[in-house]
């Protein structure tokens, strides 16, 4: 089972220095709960939910059980002009947890699909409107929203748009919520509700009438977990109805019971006309993302095409995959039965309190948690953004694995994990930050 005797040559892996990698490997061989196992048979904790992907723990029977049947019974059905049944009684149950009136869903495999078809959705429904020349995209200061190329010209984290300079979309920034008052604060902060109102400059500025759809993260996930001020969704949302522009909340870190609710949008109470969401849909077993919007939208792409041609003039290969179906609609019947989501808001006081007592750490410089995900900035090196990657290897060899980006970590465990699994993960990162010589 165990053979290492392959060449590392060939494959070149994403987001990765593979340089250093080579030079350092850092594999997993196995996973089971909140646990990894290396080649060697070294036990690692899982700090970061695989990748935001597997909220109900590794190696979950029910998924594995559901995929094997499904690939059995049927492996792959085209989702052009045909359909399975499957993918009808997936959506039907997305529409029972999906936030009041986002019940039309549409299917993809990854997040940063499910981003770029969101976008496109929005420019089908204003030229179904008849508003065709809102083509504009706001985004906003250190937001992730994939890398294709929809996802990339949205991007405000800028080392992902510096190698690729020739992106197409038309996109605006708005500033991101973080500022100095805010260090160390747990759960939203107080002030800050006011930069929404960026949005409203910006349409002044542009001209409301060519803006689309304003994309957010409802809690900025992949720079370290940025909480939004306190009514900042709000007037967002309150600024879009105002001038007809599309918001949109990208859920693809923050849905299935990451902040407590089963998205974010019911934990802020504030409903997006459209939603993305992928990761923990299928506890990550499975590629497999999704779009829901309001039904009056797919209403009026669809009742906007006449001739016998496809309405949304869009879709994948792998767009509602039976098998991925099969494992997302074992992932939510483990999220309903175990009370999963439950489980997670039960657990975040515990969660952010193991967080926080890291607060006088010399390698710590800010700390923000909401529900059950939380960012550790780290205090940066010589190299400004380094000091993440550096880190993340010293956890690793101490037994931990967590997301890092540039100079923060990104420590969102598994809902499944016990207070003492959470208690030994912050040990180990007490033990590290701990170092004054990183
Ligand atoms: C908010 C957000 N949107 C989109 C994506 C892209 O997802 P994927 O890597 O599955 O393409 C991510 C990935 O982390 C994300 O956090």
């Amino acid at each position: 089972m165990n053979d290492m005797s392959f060449s590392m040559d060939h494959h070149w892996l994403p987001f990765t220095n593979n340089k250093l990698f080579h030079a350092e490997p850092q594999m997993f061989q196995k996973a089971k709960g909140v646990r990894y196992w290396t080649p060697e048979g070294r036990e690692i904790l899982d700090g970061s939910s695989g990748l935001f992907t597997c909220a109900a723990g590794h190696g979950r029977q029910e998924i594995a059980e559901a995929v094997y049947a499904q690939i059995q019974e049927l492996d792959y059905t085209p989702h052009f002009q045909r359909a399975a049944p499957i993918s009808f009684k997936l959506a039907e149950k997305l529409a029972g947890i999906l936030p009041e009136g986002l019940d039309r869903v549409f299917f993809a495999s990854s997040g940063s699909e499910a981003v770029d078809s969101a976008m496109k959705i929005c420019l089908a429904y204003h030229k179904a409107k008849g508003e065709p020349q809102r083509t504009k995209f706001v985004s906003r200061a250190w937001g992730y929203h994939g890398v294709n190329l929809g996802g990339t010209s949205l991007a405000g984290m800028v080392g992902n748009r510096r190698d690729f300079g020739g992106v197409t979309c038309d996109v605006v920034h708005m500033r991101h919520t973080w500022n100095e008052e805010q260090r160390f604060t747990k759960g939203q902060p107080e002030d800050g509700a006011d930069l929404a109102l960026d949005l409203e400059e910006i349409c002044k500025t542009y001209g409301p009438e060519t803006i689309a759809a304003v994309f957010v993260e409802p809690i900025a996930g992949s720079i370290g977990t940025v909480v939004p001020p306190k009514g900042y969704l709000n007037k967002l949302r309150e600024i879009a109805d105002k001038y007809g522009i599309l918001l949109v909340f990208d859920e693809v870190i923050t849905g299935f019971g990451r902040t407590g609710s089963a998205f974010a949008s019911q934990e802020f109470g504030v409903t997006p006309d459209v939603m993305t969401m992928a990761k923990a849909l299928t506890n990550g077993a499975i590629p497999m993302s999704a779009v829901a919007v309001k039904r009056e939208i797919q209403e009026a792409v669809i009742s906007s095409v006449q001739a016998d041609r496809p309405e949304l003039m869009h879709g994948y290969t792998y767009s509602a995959h039976p098998v991925a179906c099969a494992a997302a609609l074992a992932t939510l019947k483990i999220y309903e039965d175990d009370k999963l989501f439950e489980h997670g808001k039960a657990l975040s006081e515990v969660f952010l309190d193991g967080v926080f007592s890291l607060r006088n750490l010399p390698q710590v410089s800010d700390l923000r948690g909401y529900g059950m995900m939380s960012g550790i900035q780290l205090t940066p090196g010589d190299t400004p953004g380094a000091k993440g990657s550096i880190v993340q290897r010293r956890l690793f060899a101490e037994g931990l694995h967590v997301k890092a980006t540039g100079d923060a970590l990104i420590f969102a465990p598994a809902l499944v994990s016990t207070e003492d699994d959470l208690a030994a993960m912050v040990d180990v990162l007490r033990k590290v930050l701990g170092a004054s010589d990183l």
